[in-house]
């Protein structure tokens, strides 16, 4: 994935970003919650998006939060939180391959839901692994399986567009994988934990506006405006049932991944 691509896409989606129904946040609340956090640590949120720290100002108000995140839009709406003051925070658009701090600073980093966007995995964890000081943790929240009931979502997206392969479900093995990863770079004392979230969706708009709201939208985002407005209402029209039928549900499960910076 290109940088400029990604950061395109989220700048675009900025606004409207995990507003239509708390998703993200949820799991984010669960990392912040699963991680040794105190009162008075230097903290990095890695992809930190529209605030995905906003959990941090109930929990420790003593944080002192840096957010990184390759889109500037992103980055806007998290400084406008009504919490974000609450924290001494600064935001700061890099990107995670190349972190412009020094070595050894912080005490703690996460990056929830932003694993599967670094194209150099590596080279991510090496980066982090510089700028934590020794005992840090380092902490991911990754998305795994999910299931839904909208099977007719991407047969319908299928007639309008050629869909490319989107990023694959994660494999079996992406909890080995991303382990061994960190542990090549320098991360030791691996914790891992599994959690399944449920949501249901209130309306077809919502539901409609979840979709728009994050990377999926990118496999429709290219339609002509008028080819766009026929397939939202084939896909309108096609919800519709299904919500009247049994609603709209997708059970998500996460992986947690925590780590910490061993000595040598
Ligand atoms: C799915 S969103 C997750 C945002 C937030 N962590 C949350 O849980 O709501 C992914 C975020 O990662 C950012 N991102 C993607 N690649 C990145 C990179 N190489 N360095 C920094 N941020 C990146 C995107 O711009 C986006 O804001």
């Amino acid at each position: 994935m290109l940088y400029k691509d990604v950061a395109a896409f989220f700048d675009k989606v900025a606004l409207t970003y995990d507003q239509s129904i708390p998703f993200f946040s949820r799991f984010s609340h669960h990392l912040l919650t699963n991680m040794a956090l105190a009162d008075g640590m230097s903290v990095l949120d890695i992809g930190t998006g529209n605030a995905s720290f906003l959990p941090l100002p109930l929990l420790f108000p003593k944080i002192s939060l840096t957010g990184i995140d390759v889109s500037h839009r992103m980055l806007q709406v998290a400084q406008l939180r009504p919490f974000a003051p609450l924290l001494s925070a600064r935001f700061v658009q890099s990107d995670a391959h190349a972190l412009p701090f020094q070595d050894n600073i912080f005490d703690a980093v996460y990056a929830c839901s932003v694993w599967p966007f670094f194209s150099d995995q590596r080279r991510v964890a090496s980066e982090v692994r510089r700028v934590c000081k020794v005992g840090a943790e380092f902490s991911l929240c990754l998305l795994s399986s999910s299931h839904h009931n909208w099977g007719f979502f991407n047969t319908t997206l299928n007639t309008y567009v050629a869909l490319t392969p989107s990023i694959p479900p994660p494999p079996l093995s992406e909890e080995a994988r991303v382990i061994d990863c960190l542990r090549s770079a320098g991360w030791d004392n691996f914790v891992t934990s599994k959690e399944d979230f449920t949501f249901h969706f209130e309306s077809v708009d919502q539901w409609w506006q979840w979709q728009c709201a994050h990377y999926g939208r990118r496999h429709f985002d290219k339609l002509s405006d008028q080819m766009f407005q026929r397939f939202k209402n084939d896909i309108y029209a096609k919800a519709s049932v299904v919500f009247q039928d049994e609603g709209l549900w997708l059970k998500q499960n996460l992986i947690l991944v925590r780590s910490k910076k061993a000595l040598h």
